[in-house]
């Protein structure tokens, strides 16, 4: 492929119309972005109900900025939403597709959503669109959408249509979706034609970063490669973090340490209670299956997701330790989202963990600033709080559980007269432990030094 193109030698229009189809996170952040940088975006949700509220302006997603942004757009026009996959296809010359991908029972993305997508699209597809596909989906996905949309052509009797499709992962973070989605570090594009290339090039032409051009089984694999080594990296530091608690370490200082070579880095090696959420356990779980079906076994993946799956048994096991029987006692656990600034609950430690501690026997009250109610579809037998000084009272111990910075600056004296116990299990290393003995608490972080023995140390004139 060239690596300087020209786009009039394949006719494509001067102003290019842009398409996003599912409007989930990913394509509400692709529309916005795509739209803040002047481009003209029809968008299709197939839930009329969603679409139909959205047209309103509201946005069935919590994401700092998101709502405001994507309003304006619809207001001035520079998003559309439209009633049908046709009216989108119609003025589109660039259609991205980011439908979802949950995992099935087996692990593998469930692909019925991209199926049925292609399938609806053969019967409207027009020369030279470029179908894009943003949901994280298998490597030979790329070639199943292609075979759909030609068997339904075959199948409707239609005449062949000569169409490319292309693959760009999406790298957006939950809580920074607008900043990741505005400003991308890289912009991942997977073709096997010059034209989609030069379409998407286009398309990207105002975006001031890197466009990384390649083909489309390995832009596909960039997105999985890129969240199983992030994955694969946090479930190193817990597992350092293990290590220093035998040794005798601290883990926030050996992060400290390794993150001053630049080939480490400082992001990612935070120790804790593991991650969560709709990607890193859906893509770790997807690569070993698709490495499987290929006849490899990912071991390192493996490994990843080994550690993660028992991490939070970490903090069950440090409150057997220090609050005894769990069997009745009373632990309240701060933070239910999978991690801050989010009111996205799925796979999240926090629910993990409350289910382990439910079946131990314990009586859980929690808190979250934001997200209480999607807890509570899941776990009904808990106690739910909006305000953190309620849900400690009486309790035996408090673990934390999600990363929210206003947790560091809670009154913990007013906590621990509010408590029973005197416990604080901070699964995410999140409060001045010293600080905290010093008021009275037990506390114990994730392979942290114990600072409870620092205190017990000191003379009484220190
Ligand atoms: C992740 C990736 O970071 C994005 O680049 C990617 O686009 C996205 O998945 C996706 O595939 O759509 P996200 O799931 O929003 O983004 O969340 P992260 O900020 O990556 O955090 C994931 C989990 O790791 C959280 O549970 C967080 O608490 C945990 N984590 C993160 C740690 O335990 N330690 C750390 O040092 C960092």
């Amino acid at each position: 492929m060239a690596d300087v193109i020209d786009g009039r030698e394949f006719g494509l229009k001067v102003e290019l119309a842009v398409g996003v189809v599912g409007l989930g996170y990913v394509g509400i952040a692709t529309a916005v972005a795509l739209a803040q940088h002047g481009r003209n975006v029809k968008c299709y949700e197939r839930d009329p109900e969603k679409a139909r509220r959205m047209r309103d302006g509201n946005v069935p997603i919590f994401e700092p900025g998101i709502e405001e942004l994507f309003g304006g757009c619809v207001a001035t026009g520079s998003i559309t939403l439209c009633q049908s996959l046709a009216e989108v296809l119609l003025d589109s010359q660039v259609v991205f597709v980011a439908v979802g991908t949950p995992p099935a029972s087996d692990g593998s993305p469930d692909l019925s959503y991209v199926d049925q997508v292609a399938t609806e699209m053969a019967g409207v597809l027009q020369l030279g669109q470029v179908i894009v596909l943003k949901s994280t989906v298998p490597p030979n996905t790329y070639h199943r959408v292609r075979l759909t949309i030609e068997r339904e052509h075959t199948r409707m009797q239609l005449p062949p249509v000569d169409f490319d499709v292309a693959v760009n992962p999406e790298f957006l973070r939950e809580g920074q979706a607008v900043k990741d989605s505005l400003f991308p570090e890289r912009i991942v594009v997977g073709v096997d034609s010059d034209r989609a290339a030069v379409a998407l090039r286009d398309v990207y032409a105002p975006f001031d970063s890197p466009i990384v051009l390649m083909d489309t089984v390995s832009a596909m694999l960039v997105k999985y490669a890129s969240n199983c080594f992030l994955a694969t990296k946090i479930s190193f530091i817990n597992e350092m973090a293990r290590i220093c608690e035998l040794a005798g370490g601290d883990v926030s200082e050996v992060a400290r340490g390794m993150s001053m070579d630049t080939r480490i880095g400082q992001q990612f090696l935070r120790a804790g209670l593991g991650y969560g959420g709709s990607c890193f356990p859906k893509d770790t779980v997807g690569l070993l299956s698709i490495g499987r079906s290929l006849g490899y076994e990912p071991e390192v993946i493996k490994a990843a997701v080994s550690v993660n799956a028992r991490q939070y048994v970490v903090a069950i096991d440090k409150l057997v330790r220090l609050v005894g029987q769990l069997r009745g006692a009373t632990i309240t656990v701060l933070g239910l989202a999978f991690k801050s600034d989010t009111d996205d609950t799925r796979e999240s430690v926090s629910l993990k963990l409350i289910s382990g501690l439910l079946e131990a026997g314990a009586v859980v009250r929690a808190h979250d600033y934001r997200t209480v109610e999607n807890a509570r579809r899941e776990l009904a037998e808990v106690a739910y709080f909006a305000d953190p000084y309620e849900a400690v009272v009486g309790c035996d111990a408090v673990v934390i559980a999600t990363e929210w910075i206003d947790y560091r600056g809670l009154d913990w004296a007013r906590i621990k007269q509010l408590m029973k116990g005197n416990v604080v299990v901070d699964g995410r290393n999140l409060l001045d432990g010293s600080r905290l003995v010093g008021l009275g608490f037990r506390y114990e972080g994730i392979g942290l030094l114990d600072h409870n023995e620092e205190e017990s140390l000191r003379s009484p004139h220190d």
